[in-house]
């Protein structure tokens, strides 16, 4: 029995010298990571959250009269030497708006629609165009083949490339450079701990086979102790485990001591969204970073208890109400890499930072991500993530803030009713009743009201659990979701 004393205590030390680097923690979640299910759609074109963009925004938007005409959707390009986009088959793609996309088929296609008729191009020709407004088109080859092209921000065509995991049996691929120190203390802890397993089983069945009753022998009298035995299995267990301490302690300090100089990113967290804003005041749902600089992100949350994890950061730090956490890593390879919550939320935790819904199932297609950028990249993504709040449309506008803020989670366009009712408008400007039995009416007033202040009028059947959002939009957001639950009025 007093054998097993030193293994015991070099158990429980190899438990907490894992636990302690928030990385150890990285081993168990991340290969049953709730996110798991929909990945496979992740890399689909997210059909559908892209509705006829361009069209819409001119007809609809009343509030929209003084600003410019809108670009034409299709222009023709010179062909860039090394282009970064190639059409070359007749698929569902998703491609940046405003960058040169050669077009280069074996078959002829035209666009389904009159309007994107400069998307036509002949057999075996290489044409370059670029696409000036978001939004879906359509294509047909000769061969009646079609396709649909779904054009977005460059910076949300690279958050929807598919999540980078290729790692060992044990960890998706280490992107932050303090992962090196965590993944070597959790393979040390993991290979001591394998090894001391099989050796002890080995011993306990050896000695239960050779110390078996037999006839004629008789037991001989244990030896009360053993000097030399007793120093060693007290000696090399205690160094093994300063070792550890030692190790895990060091990267422990590293992970909790961000440098001085950080991009530094306030994240906040609520049911179910995320929100990243950057220092120019930009504010997303996916996180945007630059690669090869450390940051640092500082995070509260707005209702409950979540956690940010990101695995192949090797960083996981709860997410509390009321105070601020602190994460921070420096990524070494720009890619597409997951992001979860790690703490139980509610009942949409495993869905946390859906950012576009399946239209018939309301499966989730995407989630939200951590994207590492080029530093350039991430300048260019500060700057044109700006310039699109200001420029877009307000219904443009709206419209992505529903899916960018997470509005998505509790609210359909479709007119079904999820954890709070849908934004199809059939009421609009008509009396509708409240939880109290009062009435009012259903007008910009009425909208803006619930979003700043959800409880002060509430709908009949609804749990009361939406957050407000008090100082978390600008005025031209707020008017931008407006104009867009206005126009699902039918
Ligand atoms: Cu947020 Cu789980």
């Amino acid at each position: 029995m007093t054998k097993l004393l030193p293994l015991i205590a070099l158990v429980w030390a190899a438990g907490t010298a894992s636990a302690q680097p928030a990385a150890g923690s990285a081993t168990a979640g991340s290969a049953a990571a709730p996110a798991a299910g929909s990945d496979a759609g992740s890399a689909a074109p997210a059909a559908g959250s892209a509705a006829p963009a361009a069209g819409s925004a001119a007809g609809a938007g009343s509030g929209s009269a003084a600003t410019p005409p809108p670009p034409p959707p299709i222009v023709v390009v010179p062909c860039p030497t090394l282009p970064d986009h190639v059409v070359d088959k007749v698929d569902n793609v998703e491609l940046p708006a405003n960058e040169p996309i050669e077009l280069k088929l074996n078959v002829a296609i035209a666009a389904d629609l009159p309007a994107n008729a400069l998307l036509a191009a002949n057999a075996g020709e290489v044409k370059c165009i670029k696409f000036q407004a978001n939004g879906t088109y359509a294509f047909h080859s000769t061969a009646n083949a079609h396709g649909l092209i779904t054009v977005k921000a460059w910076y949300d065509v690279e958050a929807d490339h598919p999540i980078e995991e290729q790692g060992t049996f044990w960890m998706p691929k280490a992107v932050n450079e303090a992962a090196n120190e965590s993944d070597d203390m959790f393979y040390s802890v993991l290979g001591l701990s394998i090894f001391f397993f099989v050796a002890i089983t080995i011993v306990v069945i050896y000695f239960t086979w050779k110390y078996r009753h037999r006839p004629g022998h008789k037991p001989q009298p244990s030896p009360a102790h053993n000097d030399a035995l007793e120093i060693t299995w007290t000696v090399i267990p205690t160094i093994i485990v300063v070792f550890l301490f030692y190790y895990g302690w060091r990267s422990y300090i590293r992970v909790v001591t961000p440098p001085t100089k950080a991009v530094e990113i306030q994240v906040l967290a609520w049911r179910w969204n995320w929100q990243f804003t950057h220092s120019n005041g930009v504010t997303d749902s996916d996180l945007h970073v630059p690669a090869k600089t450390p940051v640092r992100l500082v995070m509260t949350s707005k209702d409950v208890l979540h956690s940010f994890y990101a695995p192949a950061m090797r960083v996981k730090q709860d997410v509390v109400p009321r105070r601020y956490t602190y994460a921070w890593f420096y990524a070494k390879t720009p890619g597409t890499y997951r992001l979860t919550c790690a703490e139980y939320c509610g009942t949409n935790h495993s869905q946390m930072a859906c950012l576009s819904n399946d239209p018939e199932t309301g499966a989730c297609l995407r989630r939200a991500v951590v994207v590492v950028h080029s530093a350039d990249d991430y300048e260019r993504y500060l700057n044109d993530k700006q310039a699109e709040s200001l420029t877009l449309p307000p219904i443009e506008l709206g419209k992505m803030l529903y899916e960018k803020k997470g509005c998505n989670a509790c609210h359909t366009v479709d007119g079904t009713p999820r954890v709070g009712p849908t934004w199809k408008q059939p009421d609009w400007d008509k009396m509708i009743q409240m939880n109290d039995g009062k009435m009012v009416k259903m007008d910009e007033n009425y909208v803006r009201e619930s979003i700043l202040l959800p409880q002060a009028k509430a709908r009949p059947g609804y749990p009361p659990s939406m957050p407000s959002f008090e100082g978390q939009l600008k005025e031209k957001e707020l008017d931008g979701l407006i104009a867009y639950i206005k126009s699902l009025k039918q």
